[in-house]
């Protein structure tokens, strides 16, 4: 199947006019027969399944361009592509063919069609089957093309960085380097310390202002009193948070406090500094914008409840009142799984082979004590699914620490990114690369540039463009 999409050309369009507004490059939709089970021939091995690519070739020099790939991750792949300029932007400048892959059990590559996440059907969901999708598409889209001989350089941002840099791993022979975005690989390896994602939301808000991070802190010590003090405590928080139906129970109040912390969540991760609608609408520098609403409401509840609009109402809002339930889905991802069938395919990876990070603690963290701890996600999985992670496993197949083997991968974390503390931050390894992006939030660098760019993501972006060059030589050398 093929579809192009053409609404594009009146966003083009637009662009000459609104100048500021950055033009969505075009692409062309394609599936491919992909083997539903690359691992047992005796299950499902013959069987195949619809695997959504996107594809743009207008780039192309088919005589020494390489193919530029984006390993998909948790969602629906067009959203990624509208967020991933960084490629748009040097593929002329190497005459790239640009590919972006659907990562299985998301977006419109369900193996199973809706009943892809019924417990029967879900086991198909890992990273491995997702990382031999992605060569095995490549293998046949090269032999198509008649592009066998051209290297191809893997990118990707969060769980999506992660596969870049996996998928060099497991498959050097398919990959020639990789951009690996935001990357928090150390996920995996038992012994991390799994309280660093939101001592680091918290300290982003220290960075924009300590006082407000004080206010915030301020604020939900408020907002337990207020809680503990009854139903009359209850119904004055609904009115100041704009709560569709009002808390009835302590439960609730409890589910609120996880839809409050998510939003300070998203608001530090998408911290660009221009406007942007990745994962919510949010004006630019929205942790500054946040800290400017709490210190000028007129308590530090209200301060709580202004912050909590700005993500969930985004810039334009035109919610009439939050509906705490359906906007917060509490799951074995304490930074949150979304909503809807991309949240329900986390859950489960998030119950298998990537588990995440704790919960709040109130100490290294303004937050209010909202606990997960590994036991809590193994008892919440089991529940859910009937599985829950592998402890060893991280290490075995994906390496963790021990990255001495590993070549040809720049990891990239933005100093403003919560994730970061996850991610490649040193190394002695001499083969792969490691850069810090100074003033840059979740993968800023991979996306597309900007007039408000901080000097320190195009500086990140150089270092990246000359060891893509690098790579990419020294393919068609050896
Ligand atoms: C699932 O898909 C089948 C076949 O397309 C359809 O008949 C059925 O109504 C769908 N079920 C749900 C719950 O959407
Ligand atoms: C690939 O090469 C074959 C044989 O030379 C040719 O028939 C075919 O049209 C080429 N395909 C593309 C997509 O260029
Ligand atoms: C709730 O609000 C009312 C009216 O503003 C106030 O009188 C009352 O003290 C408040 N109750 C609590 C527990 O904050
Ligand atoms: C909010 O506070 C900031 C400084 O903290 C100030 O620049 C801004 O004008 C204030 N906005 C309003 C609406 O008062
Ligand atoms: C959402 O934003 C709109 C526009 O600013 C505003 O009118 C509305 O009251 C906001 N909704 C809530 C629930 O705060
Ligand atoms: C956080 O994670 C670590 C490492 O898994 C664990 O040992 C610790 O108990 C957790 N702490 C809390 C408060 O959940």
């Amino acid at each position: 199947m093929m579809v192009l999409r053409f609404q594009l050309s009146t966003c083009c369009i637009l662009v000459a006019l609104v100048a500021f507004v950055s033009c969505q490059v075009p692409y062309v939709e394609k599936y491919f027969d992909q083997y539903l089970d690359h691992f047992n021939y005796m299950s499902n091995g013959q069987k195949t399944y619809k695997q959504r690519y996107l594809i743009q070739d207008k780039w192309w020099d088919r005589e020494a361009g390489p193919i530029f790939f984006y390993t998909g991750n948790e969602g629906d792949i067009t959203d990624f592509w509208d967020n991933t300029g960084f490629m748009f932007d040097i593929a002329p400048q190497f005459g790239a063919l640009v590919l972006f892959a659907e990562h299985r059990y998301y977006g419109k590559s369900m193996p199973f069609g809706n009943a892809s996440l019924q417990r029967d059907n879900i086991g198909l969901l890992t990273i491995e089957q997702a990382l031999a999708d992605f060569v095995t598409l490549l293998y046949h889209v090269k032999q198509d093309l008649n592009a066998t001989k051209c290297p191809v350089i893997a990118f990707g941002g969060s769980y999506g960085g992660m596969l870049s840099a996996w998928i060099r791993f497991k498959y050097p022979n398919a990959i020639a380097g990789s951009i690996a975005a935001s990357a928090p690989i150390f996920l995996l390896a038992d012994n991390i310390n799994r309280d660093f994602f939101f001592a680091d939301v918290t300290k982003d808000f220290q960075k924009a202002s300590a006082q407000c991070a004080d206010n915030v802190r301020s604020g939900f010590t408020a907002l337990a009193k207020m809680a503990a003090s009854g139903p009359s405590g209850l119904q004055n928080i609904s009115k100041i948070f704009h709560l569709c139906k009002p808390l009835s129970t302590q439960d609730d109040y409890m589910h609120m406090l996880a839809w409050i912390r998510n939003s300070f969540t998203f608001l530090a991760m998408l911290d660009y500094p221009y406007p942007a609608s990745f994962m919510g609408d949010l004006p630019a520098n929205p942790v500054n914008v946040a800290c400017d609403d709490i210190g000028n409401a007129t308590d530090v509840v209200s301060g709580l409840a202004k912050a909590t609009e700005l993500y969930y109402n985004g810039t334009a809002g035109t919610l009439q009142c939050f509906d705490i339930f359906t906007e917060y889905v509490p799951c074995a991802d304490p930074t949150g799984c979304g909503t809807g069938p991309a949240g329900i395919s986390w859950d489960y990876q998030a119950c298998t082979e990537l588990p995440t990070v704790n919960g709040s603690n109130g100490k290294s963290d303004f937050f209010p004590v909202l606990p997960f701890t590994p036991e809590m996600r193994d008892d919440y999985c089991q529940k859910t699914w009937g599985v829950s992670p592998r402890r060893d496993w991280g290490a075995v197949q994906f390496w963790t620490e021990n990255l001495q083997a590993a070549s040809n991968i720049v990891f990239s974390n933005g100093d403003l990114d919560p994730w970061r503390d996850g991610g490649v931050l040193k190394t002695t390894n001499p083969n792969i690369q490691v850069a810090i992006v100074k003033g840059g939030a979740h993968h800023l660098d991979l996306r597309g540039h900007n007039a408000k760019d901080p000097i320190g993501v195009v500086a990140v972006r150089e270092i990246e463009k000359q060891f893509i060059r690098k790579w990419v030589n020294e393919y068609y050398t050896q």
